[in-house]
């Protein structure tokens, strides 16, 4: 007997996911003291005290009973933090566990998904384990998505789903409204809008929340990002009210802990801790920006806690920084992507450092 005669032919095809490097390998391997990883977008200043607060308050005897498939006290901080009903709204494991349980809805082998390309590439490993066929739209050269192409796609491949990303993981970009609203407005298909890093973009008034309001639109956030409870594995979407009814049927039954959902609910209710995280986050990607682009980098204007960078090689800028303690994020293997890095904004003292390596790597030359 063989195990893998066993295993569905979609998923001995992939590739296996290959995470960025960890402080502890980079630690090892080069043998640097001070490390600064600014690879996976996660929030530098950490939770709102709050949040922490409630951890620490769940009492032992919660621990033993399963929790509420989506806690009311969960739904109610979500309406507050964005003002959406809860009875449109569904939550699961991260965001990418509620992704995961719209494609069981939706996704039967064989049916087209659109992606704009390059985008998060978990929406590449959804589309492999549901046996669904990628639909991949270039994006512009500014990496907006062209109305024209995706409208001709949905006309020709009669797609289930169009994922769109916004701020688009790795290039930082936020659809314009009017796009959205012509595409919301004539194809044939539910669009999923990925708002992973939504508050950032709310920050500079370009969220796209307000297309909540429409049948076909679903709209995912995560705790994970600008709220830093990413080790808690909290995501929600709003959709409609009959598509949530679907979405009861065929989520796992406990997708929540109570521990997380309690965190996330004191995340979600501290205002003040979330505009002191988006103030500084806002102030320091703009030094960065501004930085980076004096060393002579092509560096995207972003609308999120990230930059995307066009470098000549990405590898090998990568792996300098590496050894000089700079963990970032190589994305020459992102599909629709050639030799760009993401780099994650940090602390001011990170960001200061990661200015002071870059400077040295580049002016070493290529
Ligand atoms: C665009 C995008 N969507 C979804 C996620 C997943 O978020 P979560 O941690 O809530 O699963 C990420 C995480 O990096 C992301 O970048």
């Amino acid at each position: 007997m063989r195990v893998r005669d066993f295993v569905r032919e979609n998923i001995r095809k992939m590739s296996p996911y290959i995470p960025g490097k960890s402080i502890k390998y980079v630690r090892e391997t080069y043998g640097v003291e001070k490390i600064v990883k600014l690879a996976s977008n996660e929030n530098p200043f950490g939770p709102s005290p709050k949040a922490v607060e409630a951890l620490k308050n769940v009492s032992p005897g919660e621990l033993s009973i399963y929790p509420e498939t989506f806690p009311s006290e969960l739904l109610s901080a979500i309406e507050f933090h964005t003002g959406w009903e809860p009875t449109r709204v569904v939550v699961g494991a991260g965001l990418d566990g509620v992704m995961e349980t719209l494609f069981r809805i939706v996704i039967d082998p064989g049916d087209s998904v659109i992606l704009p390309i390059p985008t998060y590439p978990y929406y590449h490993t959804l589309l492999s384990v549901f046996g669904a066929k990628g639909i991949f739209v270039e994006r512009n050269d500014d990496f907006s998505i062209d109305t024209d192409r995706i409208l001709e796609a949905c006309e020709k491949e009669k797609p289930k789903i169009l994922m769109l990303c916004s701020p688009n993981n790795p290039t930082g970009n936020v659809e314009k409204e009017k796009t959205v609203r012509e595409i919301a407005e004539n194809c044939n298909c539910l669009i999923f809008i990925d708002e992973a890093y939504g508050e950032f973009a709310e920050y500079e008034g370009k969220s796209l929340k307000k297309f909540a309001d429409y049948e076909n639109v679903i709209i995912g956030r995560t705790l994970s990002k600008a709220f830093g409870l990413a080790n808690l594995r909290v995501g929600y979407a709003v959709m409609s009210e009959e598509l949530k009814r679907e979405y009861e049927k065929a989520t796992t039954p406990f997708p929540i802990s109570t521990p997380a959902a309690l965190a996330a609910s004191a995340a979600l209710r501290d205002v003040y801790y979330l505009n002191f995280v988006l103030k500084n986050i806002a102030e320091e990607r703009k030094r960065l920006v501004k930085e980076l682009r004096s060393t002579g980098l092509m560096v995207y204007d972003s609308c999120s806690n990230f930059l995307f960078v066009k470098v000549p090689n990405a590898s090998a800028f990568v792996e300098k920084l590496m050894r000089r303690g700079i963990i970032i994020r190589d994305c020459s293997k992102f599909i629709g992507c050639k030799s760009h890095v993401r780099i994650s904004v940090g602390k001011k003292d990170e960001n200061d450092l990661l200015i002071e390596t870059v400077r040295e790597v580049v002016s070493e030359g290529w």
